[in-house]
């Protein structure tokens, strides 16, 4: 029996990798770095099912490229990287993998706030600069974590579990979502705010929504404004949900204490820009889900929902089931 062709665009956890190998007839890309566009378009012209990443454009004209494509399924929880209206429309569905790799997210989430309280990079680096003479009274002083009001923005699988976390740090929680969960608000101690309250009186902000139209740069010039100058403001989810021309001002003219970056715009940040001269901001590489675990969970996951759409069933996590119902 033939199997079905399919074109996995980076080296993924093996465990995933035989999965796939087993069951389809598998080209893999074994750069570092992404597929060139050029690359992708042209791989993609035999193939049944796509495993890709985010960092891979997934949109009409490689829909059009890719003729036989029954399914995609990406390694990753989010997928604005896939123009999911346009896949539903050809019948082709699409994987994610969301819950496995939630509080790996969660805990990155909040090792940044951590880090970004009590300027753990900063210490690091005096450190290793032989910096460090003696014990000092003021040196370093960071933002007390216990006892400050984190605020949350979107509070779904990660948002939530980062207000777990924040419970054990004797934090005020307040969130902002576009679905208020009056029935978690007694039992997790949970307030919510609106977006402006919720900015207004927190010493953390914390980012946890998609990235879509109405999230684009939704913490832009005019929301820093409302943002204490003490605040320190977390983003694990997606750059452009922060405007980063604003952000820079903000830092720059103290409008704000602190950011901790795990995303940004542009992905991946240019060494050269201006938010990296700055000496209150940490930014890592988007590795919020990389724990061994995760990555070994997602990577097998992305695998079955690929296996499942190519047999024409329903990928385990699927995002538009309605592609199959058409
Ligand atoms: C996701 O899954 O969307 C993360 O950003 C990467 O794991």
């Amino acid at each position: 029996m033939t199997k079905p062709k399919v074109y996995v665009t980076r080296l993924i956890p093996e465990e995933g990798l035989e999965m796939v190998k087993e069951f389809c007839e598998a080209k893999v890309w074994e750069g570092e770095l992404p597929p060139p566009r050029d690359v992708l378009l042209e791989e993609v012209r035999e193939i049944e099912g796509l495993l890709c990443l985010l960092t891979d454009k997934v949109d009409a004209e490689l829909m059009d490229a890719a003729p036989k494509l029954k399914v995609v399924s990406n390694y990753a929880v989010g997928y604005d990287n896939i123009d999911v209206a346009e896949a539903t429309k050809r019948g082709i569905v699409v994987g994610n993998t969301p819950g496995v790799l939630t509080d790996t997210t969660a805990d990155l989430a909040f090792a940044l706030l951590m880090a970004a309280a009590r300027r753990i990079v900063e210490g690091d680096k005096f450190v290793r600069a032989g910096k460090w003479k003696t014990w000092g009274p003021k040196l370093l002083l960071g933002r007390d974590v216990h006892g400050a009001t984190l605020g949350i923005i979107g509070l779904g699988r990660i948002g939530s579990a980062v207000a777990k976390r924040a419970r054990g740090f004797d934090m005020r929680i307040l969130y902002y979502d576009i679905r208020r969960r009056e029935d978690l608000e007694e039992e997790w101690g949970i307030e919510y705010a609106d977006l402006d309250t919720l900015l207004a009186e927190s010493d953390f902000v914390t980012i946890h929504t998609i990235l879509s139209p109405e999230t684009y740069h939704l913490i832009g010039e005019r929301e820093f404004k409302l943002m204490k100058k003490t605040a320190i403001l977390v983003n694990a989810a997606r750059g452009p949900i922060v405007d980063p021309k604003a952000l820079y001002k903000a830092l720059k003219d103290g409008e704000i204490a602190y950011a901790a970056l795990d995303v940004t715009e542009p992905e991946p940040i240019r060494p050269d820009d201006p938010l990296l001269e700055l000496e209150n901001i940490i930014v890592v590489p988007h590795i919020g889900s990389a724990s061994i675990a995760t990555r070994t969970k997602m990577a097998t996951m992305a695998a079955e929902n690929l296996i499942a759409g190519l047999k024409g069933e329903m990928p385990p996590h699927c995002v538009n089931p309605e592609a199959l119902r058409r």
